[in-house]
């Protein structure tokens, strides 16, 4: 079977003008330049996601095999839905990969896993590759609910989706309380959630389905801890916010995650 693709991501939420692109990519480009692997396409995945209206300058400043992905998208198509974009709009600009239900915007736009189901749909409808987020909030974690919160957000977003679908799909373990904060769960502890999850996914689909599905981890990524979280076998990438922001620090991660994950 094909080895599972790895995932550096950068998410800027809401970040950057045009000039901070700019010259983000100046660095970045130049970075790049220096490694040929990279430059020319190894088997790591990476790239940014900036907001909707910087993906088109994002598009024509990047080098590389950088890729630019969207941080959401409507679940439905085209109509009267004020502020949405569509699946297809993004493949106009050369978008194949989207986040959804990322913490955010559960939290501000009310995003449900129901919701959540339907972008992925759209997506997948497109060709494109959902990158589906997935986390518990302090709370719960506290409380020790987290396999049963991801068990759920699992088991609403991939209902109805076929096992072809569902090895199409990436998900993002991103604790709540991790996000933002500098805290992250021990590396034990992401080791034996990514691997949970991937048996929840077993459990609904088959260990095949479950081996292809790529598991990122999210949430205080730095430069320091990388290294750490990336070794694990069932992690297959990273989703990194802060410290995406810098384009030095986003390409160091990188270089270690090819290090590590060669
Ligand atoms: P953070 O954000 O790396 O700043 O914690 C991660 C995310 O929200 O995807």
């Amino acid at each position: 079977m094909e080895q599972r693709k790895i995932y550096v991501l950068g998410n800027w939420k809401l970040n950057k003008s045009f000039n901070d692109i700019l010259s983000y990519f100046q660095t970045f480009n130049e970075q790049l330049k220096k490694d040929n692997e990279l430059l020319e396409g190894s088997s790591i995945i990476y790239g940014v996601a900036p907001t909707y209206v910087s993906i088109q300058p994002a598009q024509t400043l990047k080098a590389g095999k950088t890729i630019i992905l969207a941080q959401d998208v409507c679940g439905v198509g085209y109509g009267a839905y004020t502020g949405q974009i569509a699946a297809k709009q993004l493949l106009d600009y050369d978008v194949k990969y989207c986040l959804v239900g990322h913490s955010e915007t559960r939290k501000y736009l009310y995003v449900t896993d129901q919701m959540v189901r339907t972008k992925t749909k759209a997506l997948l409808e497109c060709n494109m590759t959902p990158i589906i987020c997935i986390g518990e909030s302090l709370e719960q974690y506290e409380k020790q609910q987290t396999y049963d919160v991801l068990n759920n957000q699992l088991t609403i977003t991939f209902k109805t989706l076929t096992k072809e679908q569902v090895v199409k799909c990436v998900i993002a373990y991103e604790p709540l309380w991790a996000i933002g904060s500098g805290k992250t769960p021990t590396i034990v502890e992401i080791e034996n959630i990514c691997s949970s999850i991937r048996g929840m996914i077993a459990r609904l689909y088959d260990d095949e389905t479950a081996k292809q599905v790529s598991i990122l981890y999210g949430g205080s990524v730095k430069e320091e801890n990388c290294k750490d979280i990336i070794i694990n076998p069932d992690v297959d990438g990273l989703l990194i916010g802060g410290a995406s922001l810098d384009p030095n620090t986003f390409f160091k991660i990188l270089q270690i995650v090819k290090q590590w994950k060669k």
